[in-house]
Order: structure tokens, then C-alpha cells, then sequence
């Protein structure tokens, strides 16, 4: 009786605990309303009927290098799925499940384990009411560079997978997707071997490429694309090509999303902001019911044991034009007006 007593305390307190976040602390661990650390790297949020969803890659288990890669440090652990999360406070997440399952039996599929599925986002399809998630699939050394795409009849999945293209014929690494106010939905890809993004106008249901396209960031290198809009504006911001290794962020700014971007420098500022504070990004997420009010979405690696690597969210603003992040050890929402 006294053991039993012990452990439903033991059980209530580390439930309220988990219940309890009160503050984004960003590279700290963040446990999930079941106690476990949210797994869920490389990850894009959806805002759906009052809900935050956050799908992520699962990193699980050892990891280990691949040694015939020797140009790069191909860090890698078994391709794990997609996670996904809800929540309706961005703070306090709770486990919805593996929204899309690796493949454990069949070595030539696209989710096989073995392989590599990252960066997975997900975008609601409103004509078809279908969630459609892309995702970056790769072989082990990164050469088969395709993008993935999967649907669901429900936010927490489960997702059924279509399978992978290269966009018109091009390689797709990093990658983001955008869905703009008017229901049309973009993918930008790191293509031609990471050199250039392509921005590419998807089909109506979202589930293929349009020969609608353009080459932006020409030869700038530039991956982790993450995009949002603000008064009418487009904004991207990206990371340079370092592997797991961070290194200072960008953003470009266009008045049309096909259209002309102008390149700018670092949105982050103060101490840390040369190597976005130890992160690269992976999205940005404007937070309801607030004006000007952006959470930076960034993954801090650790290349050794991705299994651990952390998240750092930061709040954004645009200031004069400028996305402006900087440094909080910790923050809540109250920092937006
Ligand atoms: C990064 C990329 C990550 C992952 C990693 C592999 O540049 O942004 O998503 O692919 O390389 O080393």
C-alpha cells in the first residue's frame, strides 16, 4: 500500500510537472505532458480548428557515422518516422503519436530505416480536407535527394505515403512548404546539389509539383528554409551549408513569392548570433491572435547523439521591415504586446 501510494505520487507529480511548462527555455530539454523529451527535430508546425500540431523527425537510438562519406560528417541514426504533438498553448505538448511510420521490412522503400526522412511539414488541404505532409528523403549518403510526400484524413495522422519526386527533375534536399492566404501552396527546396533554391507552386491538392517554379538564392548555398508572411511580404530564412554544424542565419525578403528576392543579412542579433545561437532553423510559426508575434523554430545538433539534439525557440518580430530574434534564456508569450 505504501509503495502503491508512492508511486501514484510519484506519477501525479511528474504528470503536473510535464502539465506544467511555463516558459520556452530554449536548448533545455522539453519533456512532453507524459514526461518523455519531445522528439521531434527538423520540425514545422500546423495551426488547425484552435490546435498547434508540431511534427518533427524522430531521432531514436545510437548514432553512428557512415564512413565511405568522408567530404562531410554524415552523422546519422535509423530513421525513426514522423512524430506528431499537440497543444494549445505552443508550451505544453502532448504526444499524439508516430504520424508516419519508417518502414522496417523492405530496404529499397523510401521510409526504410536505413534511410534518411527529415524535415517533415505539413500543410491542410481545404478543397480535398486532406493534411498533406512533405518531408526531405534521402539514401544514407544524401544522393538520392527527393522530396516525399504523404496524406492524412486527420492532423495526428496516420499518414499514408505517396512516394518521393525530384521536382521537375531537380534535387531536393532541405525543405519547407508555404500555404498562402489565397489556398495555394509552395515547396522550397535546396536543389542543385544545395547550390540554389527552387520555389516551386504545388498542384491543387497539393500532392505534386506544378511546372511553376523559380531559382532563387542562386549559388548562395542556403538551406533550412523556413518561410512566413507579414504585411503582405514574404520573408525566408535559411542557414548556410555546414552539415550539423551551425553558422549564421539569412533572410531574403519578395513582394510576390514567385517573384524577386532581395537577399539580407543576419536576423538574429547580440551574443550567439553568428551561429544562431548554437541552431539552424527550421521554422517559424506566428502565434494566433497576435500581430507581429513570430516563434523562430531552430534545431541544435548534437551530431555525436542526435537523439539529443535540443530545440531553441525565440520570439520574432519585424521591426522597420526586419525580422528581428534575439538571445532569451527563458520567455513566455507576454513578451509580445
Ligand atoms: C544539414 C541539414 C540537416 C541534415 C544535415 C545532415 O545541413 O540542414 O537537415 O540534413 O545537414 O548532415
Amino acid at each position: 500500500m505504501k509503495y502503491y501510494l508512492l508511486f501514484l505520487f510519484i506519477l501525479s507529480y511528474s504528470f503536473l510537472q510535464a502539465q506544467n511548462q511555463k516558459v520556452f527555455m530554449p536548448g533545455e530539454i522539453w519533456k512532453d505532458a507524459n514526461g518523455d523529451p519531445v522528439n521531434a527535430h527538423g520540425g514545422g508546425l500546423l495551426y488547425h480548428n484552435g490546435t498547434y500540431y508540431w511534427y518533427g523527425e524522430i531521432k531514436k537510438g545510437k548514432t553512428w557515422r557512415v564512413e565511405y562519406v568522408t567530404s562531410w560528417e554524415d552523422y546519422r541514426v535509423n530513421a525513426g518516422g514522423v512524430s506528431c504533438y499537440s497543444s494549445k498553448d505552443l508550451l505544453n505538448w502532448r504526444f499524439e503519436g508516430v504520424a508516419l511510420k519508417p518502414n522496417t521490412a523492405d530496404s529499397a522503400h523510401d521510409l526504410h530505416t536505413s534511410k534518411v526522412i527529415e524535415r517533415p511539414k505539413v500543410i491542410y488541404n481545404e478543397k480535398t480536407k486532406k493534411f498533406v505532409m512533405w518531408m526531405h528523403v534521402d539514401s544514407e549518403d544524401y544522393g538520392y535527394s527527393r522530396s516525399g510526400v504523404a496524406v492524412s484524413d486527420k492532423p495526428s495522422g496516420p499518414f499514408t505515403y505517396v512516394g518521393s519526386v525530384r521536382p521537375n527533375g531537380a534535387m531536393a534536399r532541405d525543405m519547407t512548404v508555404f500555404r498562402d492566404d489565397d489556398g495555394k501552396a509552395y515547396h522550397f527546396y535546396s536543389s542543385e546539389n544545395n547550390a540554389t533554391m527552387h520555389v516551386c507552386l504545388l498542384s491543387e491538392d497539393y500532392l505534386s509539383h506544378t511546372t511553376t517554379e523559380k531559382r532563387i538564392l542562386i549559388n548562395q548555398s542556403r538551406e533550412a528554409p523556413a518561410v512566413f508572411k507579414f504585411n503582405g511580404k514574404y520573408y525566408l530564412i535559411s542557414s548556410g551549408c555546414t552539415g550539423w554544424s551551425p553558422n549564421p542565419a539569412s533572410y531574403a525578403v519578395a513582394g510576390q513569392i514567385l517573384g524577386e528576392w532581395t537577399e539580407y543579412d543576419n536576423p538574429c542579433a547580440g551574443p550567439g548570433a553568428d551561429t544562431t545561437y548554437g541552431a539552424q532553423s527550421t521554422y517559424v510559426q506566428p502565434v494566433m491572435g497576435k500581430k507581429n508575434a513570430f516563434i523562430f523554430l531552430a534545431d541544435r545538433w548534437n551530431k555525436l547523439d542526435l537523439e539529443d539534439s535540443r530545440y531553441v525557440w525565440l520570439p520574432m518580430v519585424i521591426k522597420n521591415g526586419k525580422p528581428v530574434i534575439e538571445w532569451r534564456g527563458q520567455w513566455d508569450l507576454s513578451v509580445f504586446k
